[in-house]
């Protein structure tokens, strides 16, 4: 078996991993937003103000950073005005994207905000720029962060809100390529300045507007976007008034039409999925690149607010209704994507996983029957890694690993990252290979370790996952499989698994 080592300077701490690459999106989609976060005050699931307890714990236990709502497509269709009031006189609407179901805006603004309080989240919402107006984008702002006595304000505080929130983050429309618009970028780009500038920051409330990005390798998209920057101003800032760009990708094995199965499929799809997903370092590394061309000082962000697998939904289920199983291959989907994400800390400074309850790659799934919650392999993967939100990274040399060639790209077996806060350091190493296990040798430079305790995710099916009868079947435990050998650490990583080692440094 051939050696695997990887390099990690202890000493030398690179850009903050923002706690917002670990960022989620909540969409009027299927059960995500009915029946996931929302139940209603009257349900027999234990709620807080409609909102289900259970749910808010375990994101809560995450840390979860922000929540971006209302959509996606929905968002470029939703108009806030009709999710305000009295629920029983709110208007109702067409979700014409997904499932074509009528929509009561039973859950709006105020229940929103009220999740993110309960969350300990940051507000990210998504405004309409496909379907609305800059009137409307700018009532809004002003609705939500106003504390004086102007129309909207005094609208909220009728509304039973007296003190503003905060939202310091704004989508400037979505996939203003397709659903949100059919735009072409030229159009787009001067859209987002105008709408950007009605987005106001009132009182102390700063917004950080991210203007709706690329599709996968359209390029062409973000260097049209970024061109449109003005140059930087007297602070050293980009005076353009939107401050980040986005960018989305999907990892799927088959076509738009057979997307593949969740919780079906050979060791070949096994492969291509997590080559796919590993697609995600070269998109971010060459948006950056382009980036850099306009905003060598990276100040303007990328913002990857739409990642993660799509798959076929599980048999029964409404099509427009996006539920999906999710296993060990989507664990391991995610922990490659945060890597990428980890590696590219100086330019990627938010992502949002789609979605974060029944909907594709999902945290948690509940049972539309029994209300019972289940927490998914991809779930675990974000708590295990807790530990690199806002912690600086560090750059990991692997020597050694063994690769594999996917669909005309090199897979690397092995995928790794760290970061360091203090006197800690927090090490993800997943093992991609179906079949084998591997052992890591950790060359730790730079500092001493004093301690360590590894964690590990696996089981013996690739298709492994969780159901409400059987819950724990991937859970993490912990690992003991780790040496202290000529002063370096020996970790083995068994056959498709996610391991984490946490380290105490002297
Ligand atoms: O997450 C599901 C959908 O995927 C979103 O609504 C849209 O933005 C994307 O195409």
């Amino acid at each position: 078996m051939a050696t695997i080592t990887a390099v990690v300077n202890l000493d030398l701490p690179g850009p903050t991993i923002s706690r917002h690459v670990y960022g989620h999106f909540a969409e009027h989609l299927g059960r995500c937003i009915y029946g996931g976060f929302w139940v209603g005050e009257d349900s027999d699931v234990p709620n807080v103000r409609g909102i289900r307890r259970d749910v808010v714990d375990a994101l809560r236990a995450l840390g979860i950073p922000n929540l971006r709502w209302p959509g996606g497509c929905f968002a470029d269709d939703y108009h806030w005005e009709d999710g305000i009031g009295p629920r029983d006189q709110r208007p109702r609407m067409v979700n014409s994207h997904w499932g074509d179901v009528v929509e009561d805006n039973s859950f709006g603004t105020h229940e929103f905000m009220d999740l993110c309080e309960l969350l300990g989240a940051d507000a990210y919402i998504s405004g309409n720029i496909g379907s609305g107006s800059v009137r409307e984008m700018s009532d809004w702002i002003e609705y939500l962060t106003r504390a004086d006595d102007s129309p909207m304000a005094t609208l909220r505080r009728a509304n039973g809100r007296d003190e503003p929130w905060k939202v310091p983050f704004w989508g400037l429309g979505n996939e203003a390529w397709g659903c949100g618009g059919n735009l072409r970028v030229e159009q787009f780009a001067s859209l987002a300045r105008q709408y950007a500038t009605y987005t106001r920051d009132h009182a102390d409330n700063r917004v950080y507007r991210i203007a709706a990005g690329a599709h996968e390798d359209d390029y062409h998209w973000t260097e049209t976007l970024m061109r449109s920057f003005d140059p930087l101003d007297r602070d050293d800032r980009p005076a353009t008034p939107f401050q980040a760009v986005s960018l989305h990708y999907y990892t799927r094995t088959g076509s738009w039409a057979e997307k593949g199965k969740a919780t079906e499929f050979s060791t070949d799809e096994w492969y291509l999925a997590l080559s796919r997903a590993s697609w995600m370092e070269e998109l971010v590394a060459r948006h950056s690149t382009v980036m850099d061309r306009y905003d060598p000082a990276k100040k303007v962000g990328l913002v990857v607010d739409e990642w993660g697998t799509w798959w076929d939904v599980e048999p029964g289920t409404n099509p427009g209704f996006l539920y999906q199983q999710n296993t060990l291959r989507d664990a391991l989907v995610a922990s490659v994507h945060l890597d990428a994400f980890h590696r590219h800390a100086d330019r990627v400074v938010m992502a949002n996983i789609a979605q974060t309850v029944n909907v594709l790659q999902a945290m948690i799934l509940t049972d539309p029957e029994s209300g019972a919650l289940v927490l998914t392999p991809t779930y675990h993967v974000f708590e295990m890694n807790r530990g690199h939100h806002d912690a600086a990274a560090l750059d990991v040399h692997l020597k050694g690993a063994p690769e594999k060639e996917v669909d005309g790209r090199t897979l690397g077996l092995v995928s790794a990252s760290a970061s360091t806060r203090g006197d800690s350091a927090l090490v993800s190493l997943s093992n991609l290979d179906a079949d084998t296990a591997h052992t890591v040798t950790l060359d730790l430079r730079g500092r001493d370790v004093v301690g360590h305790r590894a964690r590990v995710l696996t089981a013996p099916e690739l298709a492994a996952h969780n159901t409400a009868s059987a819950p724990e079947t991937v859970a993490p435990r912990d690992h003991d499989d780790v040496r202290l050998r000529d002063g370096r650490l020996e970790i083995d990583l068994p056959a498709h698994s996610y391991v984490t080692l946490e380290l105490t440094l002297s």
